[in-house]
């Protein structure tokens, strides 16, 4: 456009240029600097009023910015030509009106310099710009103030934003962030779920809501924390990235496991008391505990679960305590009254544990721990599918340690016996998958019970 103008500017006063809405003027350098030609809108733009008064003024004037001005010299010296400089130009109303300049020196052959250039008004835009500058700005100060880590990804996952909360987590500048992506602050396998989830957000259009997951910080501890991932929309809805929150919840979780290992305490206190009572019993439930992890093991169980099959087994005949102890040895066989009250065993035990509060179902375990598959079991003849997962691991465990085990008031039926009662019971007594997998691990062990050695 310059390059034009050097064309354009002999006519520069007739009233075609007036008429246009762009200022465009010429500006001798050397040997003395001054506006020579300017049409009405550059004059205008200048903050003047008539042409002459814009004749009598330096183009340093315009720049209410030194610096503006520095950079503006220093870019004509370099280059000889300026594009889209951009500038506020305060007129006599002390108003500043935003202007994008360009042009370009020539010289003609007596070494005479002149800027040929051009001013648009770009107020307008420029509001625009700081509307929306001011916008981000607000946004950013209100993501700071969360006390949770948030951030913004693109569709590939590579980190857009973040607030305060996220650097200081790593210790790190927001400009230190910005472009990476979770394998640059998290260990691979975490990294890889984290885009995992991005990957379902972005594909489904679903959020990931109160995710609890464990995150490694930078010092090397682990923390526990939860997350939720929302897409970003575009305005032709399509997604864009995603935005994901994360608290941490980790004093949370510390105080559960405090009250957790409380409550652990004080059932080991009370399985000591069943110890010194009837010590069978005790080395029963911690033998059935044994079988049922390494059949949870077998089955896939998480540490988690593990954790409360195992608890669940350990305790599943404390109820025993509220039974007279010459019933629990008697030996011989039992009156339908005394019958009765070993039964009664299931219920104790889940009031008790009930009463405990724990975040699980585990009275319910404890409490469907002798109900057997085709509805003969006891107390409530569940059948099938209605009996847990866990109580159908105990039900056979109990029977398989209980057959292999002496008794006050009986030697031990063997394992040879356990095992011709596990496949008489399988599939209809007792889940056949966990029988399957007992029976294998006997086997394994060349006949032996397995869980002597664990
Ligand atoms: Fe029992
Ligand atoms: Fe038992």
């Amino acid at each position: 456009m310059t390059k034009d103008l050097h064309q354009l500017l002999p006519s520069l006063d007739s009233k075609t240029a007036d008429c246009l809405g762009i200022g465009i003027f010429q500006y001798r350098l050397s040997p003395a600097e001054r506006f020579l030609k300017a049409n009405q809108s550059c004059v205008r733009l200048a903050g003047c009023a008539i042409k002459t008064e814009l004749f009598k003024i330096k183009i340093r004037q315009l720049f209410s910015n030194p610096e503006d001005y520095r950079r503006w010299t220093q870019l004509l010296k370099d280059q000889q030509r300026i594009k889209l400089f951009k500038i506020a130009i305060k007129g006599k109303n002390k108003k500043a009106v935003w202007v994008a300049i360009s042009a370009c020196v020539v010289q003609n052959g007596k070494k005479e310099k002149y800027l040929h250039g051009v001013m648009q008004d770009i107020s307008a835009s420029q509001k625009e710009q700081e509307r929306v500058i001011q916008e981000m700005d607000f946004l950013q100060s209100f993501l700071d103030q969360m006390p949770d880590a948030i951030y913004f990804k693109d569709r590939r996952s590579h980190i857009t934003r973040v607030n305060k909360f996220y650097a200081k987590g790593f210790r790190l500048k927001p400009g230190q962030i910005i472009g990476k992506t979770d394998f640059d602050f998290f260990p691979k396998a975490q990294a890889k779920k984290m885009l995992d989830d991005d990957k379902k957000v972005i594909r489904s259009k679903i959020p990931i809501v109160g995710k609890i997951e464990r995150t490694l910080l930078p010092n090397g501890t682990w923390n526990q924390v939860i997350t939720t991932k929302v897409p970003i929309f575009d305005r032709q809805g399509e997604v864009v990235g995603t935005m994901g929150i994360t608290r941490d919840m980790t004093e949370h979780a510390n105080f559960e496991k405090e009250r957790f290992n409380m409550l652990m305490n004080a059932l080991t206190v009370l399985n000591k008391a069943l110890e010194l009572r009837d010590p069978y019993t005790f080395s029963h439930a911690r033998d059935v505990g044994r079988i049922a992890k390494i059949i949870g093991k077998e089955l896939g169980f998480d540490e988690d679960r593990l954790i409360k099959l195992k608890l669940a087994a350990d305790l599943h005949d404390l109820g025993k305590i509220s039974v007279p102890l010459d019933i629990l040895i008697k030996p011989g066989k039992l009156t339908s009254l005394e019958y009765s009250l070993i039964q009664e065993h299931v219920q104790r035990c889940h009031d008790l544990i009930d009463e405990m509060k724990f975040p699980f179902k585990l009275s319910d375990i404890i409490y469907q721990h002798h109900e057997r598959l085709d509805g003969s079991g006891y107390p409530n003849k569940l059948k099938g599918k209605e009996i847990m997962l866990e109580a159908r691991i105990l039900a056979m465990s109990d029977v398989l340690e209980s057959m292999t085990s002496h008794r006050p008031y009986r030697a031990a039926l063997g394992i040879k016996k356990a095992i011709a009662e596990l496949k008489k019971g399988s599939g209809r007594k007792y889940d056949s998958k966990i029988v399957k997998i007992a029976l294998g691990l006997i086997k394994k062990n060349h006949g032996n019970p397995f869980w002597l050695n664990y």
